[in-house]
């Protein structure tokens, strides 16, 4: 009888958290230290939102935007350790990082057909391989039977102030109470996730935790 092949499944980790709270270095880092694939979901929507202000469309005509959505292809450019966001094969490179862009981007996110169609995005890219996956939802919604999520903070004063210091425009209050409010997957701690307050650590000290953490979950640290 022939053994039983064993199938390695791609690993998702999951790691929520607001605006400037420190996820996306923690991600970065984690990701490149597992050799898993690292994805920023808030780019998804950050280039989708460049794309619909590039076609001179208001984010708040909840039609014109679906209406684009169904002509617009995301791709993914995976080439490095962070996969490039690509809008019908254009990356919008730094215009991501515009305060025009920062200033609409939680309205887009609002809306639940941009939200179904980039959630499915995501599940199929960590159906494909292993990752570290960032965003508001992952832990809740995109992948809720990962069992390893992360969910990082910090005091909101730290967050403006850390945007701040990156030289960005971004009213982080305003997107909190955006992002925190609406009614399609609002962000908030998933069941099960590890909650880390950044404020009082640097990125070592978290990237600590978390490995400590995904190592008593069996992952090789
Ligand atoms: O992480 P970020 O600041 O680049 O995210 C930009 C916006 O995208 C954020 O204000 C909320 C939204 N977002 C979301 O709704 N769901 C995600 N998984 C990631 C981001």
């Amino acid at each position: 009888m022939e053994a039983e092949k064993s199938v390695d499944l791609p690993v998702i980790v999951a790691i929520d958290g607001p605006a400037a709270s420190g996820k996306s270095s923690v991600a970065r880092r984690l990701a490149a230290d597992l050799g898993f694939l690292h994805v920023n979901t808030g780019a998804m929507y950050r280039a989708f939102t460049w794309q619909v202000l590039q076609n001179g469309i208001d984010p708040r005509d909840t039609d014109a935007v679906s209406a684009l959505l169904e002509t617009t292809q995301f791709g993914l450019d995976v080439g490095g350790d962070t996969a490039v966001i690509l809008i019908n094969g254009v990356d919008p490179g730094g215009a991501l990082q515009e305060a025009v862009v920062a200033a609409n981007v939680s309205t887009i996110a609002a809306n639940p057909d941009v939200r179904s169609r980039l959630v499915a995005e995501q599940r199929a890219l960590g159906e494909a391989r292993s990752v570290v996956m960032e965003g508001r939802d992952i832990g809740t919604v995109v992948f809720p039977a990962t069992p390893h999520k992360f969910f990082i903070d910090a005091r909101p004063e730290i967050r403006q102030a850390r945007r701040e210091a990156q030289g960005l425009v971004d009213s982080i209050h305003d997107r909190d109470r955006q992002d925190t409010s609406r009614k399609a997957d609002p962000l908030r701690p998933a069941e099960g996730a590890e909650i880390i307050d950044t404020s009082d650590h640097d990125l070592e000290a978290v990237l600590a935790i978390v490995k400590e953490r995904l190592a008593a979950q069996g992952l090789p640290f």
